[in-house]
């Protein structure tokens, strides 16, 4: 046993206790960082980053995957409960940013009719091209990395469906049998908004992109980000157009207590989402007829000047072909490396008659959210027209 100075004898039992304490300390120090880092970024309980894994990629569906007999998602988001109007959004796993289902060749028609401007319902001269697909300029780079995350996800989570020939530079969507560029690289800056269309034969789900613009920031909520860009065929009740290239509160004003309880919520989530983060939100609405571009309808605010609020009755109402449950599945997310926001909007809408048949545990819940709406909000989605029969007629 050796002797050290100072008088202190060190046995090697002693040596081995240090060394002990040593690593176990290093060991604690270790794994107390992650949770110190949880706390503080989840200060605003939505901005959970400690549930964000970076380098989260989708996985393949499953080899058996069929998308014709895959049953879209059922969207039934209400509460039989008084309605609040927040942002009501949760984390998403990338496995569920963008669906294919059974439903998505009867969209993607519906969608290029409605881009092309060559939908029948629609008079020509509506424009519908000009009113649903729209970029500017400085939204070309963020373009192009949406469409190739987008196809590239594709690619990744449905390899059955979307085959790359990398000779060829090409992705072919086997179940549209169409093929497209596999990267934005090889369509020329300039032509940039073709990529949108061809997003469009890809995803059902609308697409928006958001940037902040410096250059407007002397303006009303200029510092907000701006609807910069996209594919917004599935409008219900305003034209895309008309909010395209303004700020979040200018395309949010028409609904009641936005300012006072959604606004500021709003601009800090857009500000501190981080790439590799998705979150989703739905809503419900009733339509009374089955169109999914809708400029003109849907919403009070289209009421035209001097126009009242007709109350429908059930008897004057068909609830199979006319009358239409309408929801959005809502996605959000920032791309890495132009820092814009991607907002995708999927459309579910179906005969009322269909969500009759769902049982007594929707419908009950469904007359409790519509009861449940107050004045303001009954005005803004019309449920002052369309309630009183809906009701009615899911009681019977
Ligand atoms: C987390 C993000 C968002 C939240 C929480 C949110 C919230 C809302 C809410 C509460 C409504 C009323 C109807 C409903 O319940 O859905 C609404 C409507 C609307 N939102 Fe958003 N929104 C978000 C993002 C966006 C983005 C990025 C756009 C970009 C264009 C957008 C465009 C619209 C439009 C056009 C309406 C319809 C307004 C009208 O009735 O005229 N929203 N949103």
């Amino acid at each position: 046993m050796p002797d050290f100075p100072f008088g202190t004898t060190i046995t090697f039992s002693s040596i081995l206790l240090a060394t002990y304490i040593f690593f176990k300390f290093s060991a604690i120090k270790k794994r107390s960082s992650p949770s110190r880092v949880t706390k503080s970024s989840s200060s605003s309980s939505f901005l959970d980053k400690s549930k964000v894994k970076a380098t989260e990629k989708v996985q393949p569906v499953d080899a058996s995957f069929d998308w014709k007999t895959e049953e879209p998602v059922k969207q039934y988001p209400f509460k039989n409960a008084a309605y609040k109007l927040t942002m009501g959004i949760k984390n998403l796993s990338v496995q569920d940013w963008l669906l294919i289902d059974s439903d998505y060749l009867r969209k993607l028609k519906a969608k290029k009719e409605i881009v092309t401007n060559d939908h029948p319902f629609y008079p020509k001269e509506k424009q519908l091209t000009d009113r649903t697909v729209l970029i500017t300029e400085e939204c070309w780079p963020a373009a192009r990395e949406l469409y190739d995350v987008v196809i590239q996800y594709l690619c990744d989570k449905y390899p059955m469906y979307f085959v790359v020939d990398s000779v060829k530079g090409t992705v072919h969507n086997k179940i549209t049998d169409e093929t497209h560029p596999y990267t934005a690289d090889s369509v020329p800056l300039e032509d940039t908004k073709e990529l949108l269309f061809k997003l469009s034969r890809n995803i059902e789900e609308d697409f928006i992109i958001l940037l902040k613009d410096p250059s407007r920031e002397s303006e009303k909520d200029g510092s907000e980000y701006f609807y910069k860009g996209g594919v917004f065929a599935f409008a219900a009740g305003f034209a895309p157009s008309d909010r395209f290239n303004m700020p979040l509160s200018f395309i949010h004003h028409p609904i009641p207590g936005y300012e006072s309880k959604l606004k500021l919520s709003m601009n800090r989530f857009f500000d501190r989402v981080s790439p590799g983060q998705y979150v989703s939100r739905m809503n419900f609405s009733v339509q009374t007829h089955d169109r999914f571009y809708v400029d003109d309808q849907n919403k009070n605010h289209n009421l035209k000047e001097g126009e009242e609020t007709v109350v429908f009755k059930k008897e004057d109402l068909d609830f199979d072909n006319q009358v239409h449950y309408r929801s959005e599945r809502q996605t959000l997310t920032k791309l890495p490396k132009s820092g814009a926001v991607v907002f995708t909007i999927r459309t579910f809408l179906v005969p009322m008659s269909q969500l009759k048949q769902e049982g007594p545990e929707v419908t009950e819940r469904f007359i409790g959210a519509i009861k449940g709406l107050p004045e303001d909000i009954a005005d803004y989605k019309r449920s002052v027209a369309w309630g009183p029969a809906v009701i009615d007629y899911l009681e019977q």
